[in-house]
């Protein structure tokens, strides 16, 4: 018998479903070994799509009104569903590009515990009123980190947190002078996220940037426990005529099998824009994408 066929009689021709199938009686309930989330089996199984569509609060939701001062949010219940499948209640999550709170919010909401490190004082200002007016809950300097990222490992102990999830600056996108600037001042939004030289937001060289940037993740390695989950949120951009694939030079940074401390990358959830405003770039004329959508890397310190 070759290989081919030792394998072949291994599997179950008449009922190939079945390999597939979770054999757990009671699908409503949580597995007991399942040390990841509080989900059960149906529900983890939903949240393993490779792509969802973000569900911002709408305009004129109460609760959008401090995500609106910020150049760059991320709507809170977007980031629930994220962090409702990679901790427990209770579990430690960082976010270390805070801006105005919307990770602790979602962690808040779910009984998780929330830390976040933001360099603008304005931003951690803005996110204590924020969680202190939408939450009821009065924020304290451990918790929350008015400071740089790249001193992370000074802030926080070894294998301390459960989940890192976070969106970083993306190079100095925002120091564009176009239509969406234009309509950041209309709505009376911040343009950019400060004028520190600290911030990576103004870095003016992209291979600069992308180092400093992939150096802060690869130090949340030593702080993230074994065999836990870092999720990052980013965008591809354009840079004059140019399409940058952030999102692909970040993971070749981080999941460098040379480096001693890297990630393995699990997978990268799309998350659809899909009620974003088209704009008719390069319309008669040539190829220019509306970027309606961001991507989730999907990264695991192993076990
Ligand atoms: C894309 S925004 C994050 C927005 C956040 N997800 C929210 O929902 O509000 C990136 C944030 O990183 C902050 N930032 C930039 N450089 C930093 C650094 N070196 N250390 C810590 N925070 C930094 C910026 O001030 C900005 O608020």
């Amino acid at each position: 018998m070759n290989r081919l066929d030792k394998n072949r009689t291994r599997i179950n021709v008449k009922e190939p479903m079945k390999m597939f199938e979770i054999q757990t009686k009671d699908k409503s309930k949580v597995d007991k070994r399942n040390h990841l989330n509080d989900l059960s089996a149906k529900e983890w199984i939903q949240e393993t799509k490779s792509f969802f569509f973000q569900k911002g609060l709408g305009t004129n939701s109460p609760e959008a009104k401090y995500e609106k001062m910020h150049p760059a949010p991320f709507s809170f219940t977007d980031i629930t569903k994220l962090v409702r499948f990679f901790t427990k209640k209770g579990g430690k999550v960082l976010d270390p590009f805070l801006g105005v709170g919307s990770t602790i919010k979602a962690c808040l909401e779910l009984e998780r515990e929330g830390f976040g490190v933001e360099l603008s004082p304005k931003w951690c200002e803005v996110t204590r009123q924020r969680l202190l007016e939408e939450s009821n809950y009065e924020i304290d300097d451990e918790h929350l980190v008015c400071g740089d990222s790249r001193s992370l490992k000074d802030y926080f102990d070894k294998n301390f947190f459960d989940f890192i999830i976070t969106s970083p600056p993306y190079w100095n996108i925002l120091e564009k002078k176009d239509h969406k600037a234009n309509e950041r001042v209309l709505n009376g939004q911040a343009t950019k996220y400060s004028e520190n030289d600290f911030d990576l937001g103004n870095l003016p060289d992209y291979r600069k940037f992308l180092d400093e940037l992939s150096t802060i993740f690869l130090n949340c390695y030593d702080i993230l426990k074994p065999g836990k989950y870092m999720n990052i949120v980013v965008s591809d951009f354009r840079h004059k005529s140019e399409f940058v694939s952030f999102h692909a030079d970040l993971i070749i940074k981080l999941t460098d099998k040379k480096l001693k401390k890297h990630f393995d990358l699990k997978g990268i959830k799309v998350l659809v824009q899909n009620a974003k405003k088209l704009y008719p770039y390069g319309y008669p004329f040539c190829y220019v994408e509306n970027i309606h959508h961001q991507y989730i890397l999907i990264l695991e310190k192993s076990k």
